[in-house]
């Protein structure tokens, strides 16, 4: 089964893609982390895509779809993911389909978390991030016990280089530009489930799967931080 996740910067895509992938079992595979995963290492990748990221341009179409084709063929991806933050272009959205048609597959569904922009420019602003096992925080919704440290792993939180008010801006201009019309995309091809992404993020998780016809979850998420009751 391959899931999309669709939506702005901030709209949670990683936080849902994350609790989704232990609910359902499937790989979750993050561009942005990939990314910023090669520039931390020092790759050669990463040297190539940084100026992109950070300055929160798109990296080049053909540069993604390799990427995730790559691991999209390996054992753990045959079986399907969560796909977050990919694709963000048409080009990207119908070479994931070439690609998964080739293997007999397709995307079973787009999951589009709608989030009001006043709302993404708080939860941008207040996120934090473990460098070493990214961990995601939010000084607000999602604080870590101890402030600037990671609850899993120990080590010092970071805010992320392109989480600058600036190149936030711009990352905002670019999803209206070229990742908004995959809206359109994947309604026309009747695979679009549109979910409200404000509130609780255990309320948001059930709205998800219930649109992806799941059983909504009646106790704790398998994890740390998120309790949808007790
Ligand atoms: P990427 O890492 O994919 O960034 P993004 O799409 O801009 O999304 P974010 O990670 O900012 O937000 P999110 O929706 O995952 O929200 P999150 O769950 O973290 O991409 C980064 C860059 O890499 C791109 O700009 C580009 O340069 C490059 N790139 C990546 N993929 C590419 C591709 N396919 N093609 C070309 N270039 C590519 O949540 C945000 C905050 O809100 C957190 O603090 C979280 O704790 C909090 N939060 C989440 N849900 C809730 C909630 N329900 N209530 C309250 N707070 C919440």
């Amino acid at each position: 089964m391959i899931i999309v996740l669709l939506g702005p910067p901030g709209a949670g895509k990683g936080t849902q893609a994350s609790l989704l992938s232990r609910r359902l079992g499937l790989p979750h595979l993050a561009t942005g982390d990939l990314l910023r995963e090669a520039i931390a290492q020092g790759t050669p990748l990463g040297e190539e895509v940084r100026p992109y990221v950070e300055s929160g341009r798109l990296v080049p179409d053909p540069l993604m779809v390799a990427l995730v084709r790559e691991r999209l063929m390996t054992p753990a991806g045959s079986g399907g993911a969560i796909l977050d933050g990919f694709p963000r272009t048409r080009d990207q959205a119908v070479a994931l389909d070439q690609v998964l048609a080739a293997q007999g597959r397709q995307v079973e569904a787009a999951v589009y978390l709608e989030v009001p922009a006043s709302v993404l420019l708080q939860r941008l602003s207040a996120r934090w991030v473990c460098p070493h096992c990214r961990a995601t925080y939010n000084t607000v919704s999602a604080a870590p016990r101890l402030a600037g440290v990671c609850d899993r792993c120990g080590a010092s939180l970071i805010q992320r280089a392109d989480d600058r008010p600036e190149v936030v801006q711009r990352r905002l201009e670019v999803y209206r530009q070229e990742t908004a019309p995959l809206i359109a995309y994947y309604q026309t091809a009747g695979r679009l489930r549109s979910v409200d992404g404000t509130g609780p993020v255990t309320v948001v998780l059930e709205r998800v799967l219930a649109a992806l016809g799941r059983t909504p979850v009646s106790g704790q998420v398998h994890g740390d931080r998120y309790q949808v009751s007790g």
